[in-house]
């Protein structure tokens, strides 16, 4: 047990897929496991374990923003010996390339967060994905026939920027999205010598402000899951 989770050691398995939201946690656990069992409750942050295709994993959620995954993958890693965290979330599009409802796979992460702060490097570290969890998951993208993007997102510390053309300059730099929490997850991982990748679908672009209906991101979700869930068979 940890302060966060009350599992118990051996409920968790090696691999977890994490989505920001615990109801999205419980609904894949609902719609794409089998022999489904609950793990934690604590403060909500929904977590099961289950089977997909008979292959052993689980799914838990996140929370938003760095310091909470900061918290959960630590103790995912740490405390449940936990080898590969696969984050599955949305990301606003600052690539004018990407439409709406694209993959995007964080090759590396950037930030403007302080995270790295308490390692104290004497410079600037480079928040990576596990090249091997990235292959895997491009395999089963291309499988899939999904369009899939791989490179830098953007994890930032503010959803309401006062800021409001900062993201051109991180466009400028070649970053393709914005999420919240990928850099904390890769920092965690590289940490503790684990492996980590995050896949994400373009749930809004900073091009063209387009409404999406609750059906199209549905599937969108769906698909980003089967790639995911894919890329642990091979
Ligand atoms: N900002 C941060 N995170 C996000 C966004 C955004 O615009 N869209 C989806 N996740």
């Amino acid at each position: 047990m940890t302060p966060h989770n009350e599992a118990n050691r051996g409920d968790i398995k090696k691999t977890v897929l994490m989505p920001g939201d615990p109801l999205r946690a419980k609904y894949i656990a609902e719609n794409f496991l089998t022999d489904v069992k609950q793990f934690n409750a604590v403060r909500n942050m929904l977590g099961f374990s289950g089977k997909y295709k008979g292959k052993e994993l689980s799914v838990m959620g996140s929370g938003m923003g760095i310091p909470s995954i900061g918290i959960y993958a630590h103790e995912l890693y740490e405390k449940y010996d936990v080898e590969n965290i696969i984050r599955v979330g949305s990301c606003g599009a600052y690539n004018k390339d990407l439409k709406l409802f694209d993959l995007v796979i964080a090759m590396g992460a950037s930030s403007d967060s302080n995270f790295a702060h308490q390692f104290n490097l004497p410079g600037t570290i480079s928040a990576i994905c596990d090249f091997d969890l990235l292959r895997k998951a491009v395999i089963s993208a291309e499988k899939l026939d999904m369009n899939v993007k791989v490179g830098n997102v953007f994890s930032s510390d503010v959803f309401y920027n006062n800021n409001e053309d900062e993201w051109k300059r991180w466009e400028d730099m070649g970053i393709l999205a914005v999420e919240m929490e990928s850099y904390g997850l890769y920092l965690t991982a590289q940490k503790l010598g684990k492996k980590a990748l995050t896949i994400l679908t373009v749930s809004d672009s900073f091009h063209m402000k387009e409404q999406t209906t609750p059906k199209e991101r549905e599937k969108s979700f769906n698909d980003m899951i089967l790639v995911a869930l894919e890329s642990c068979l091979i």
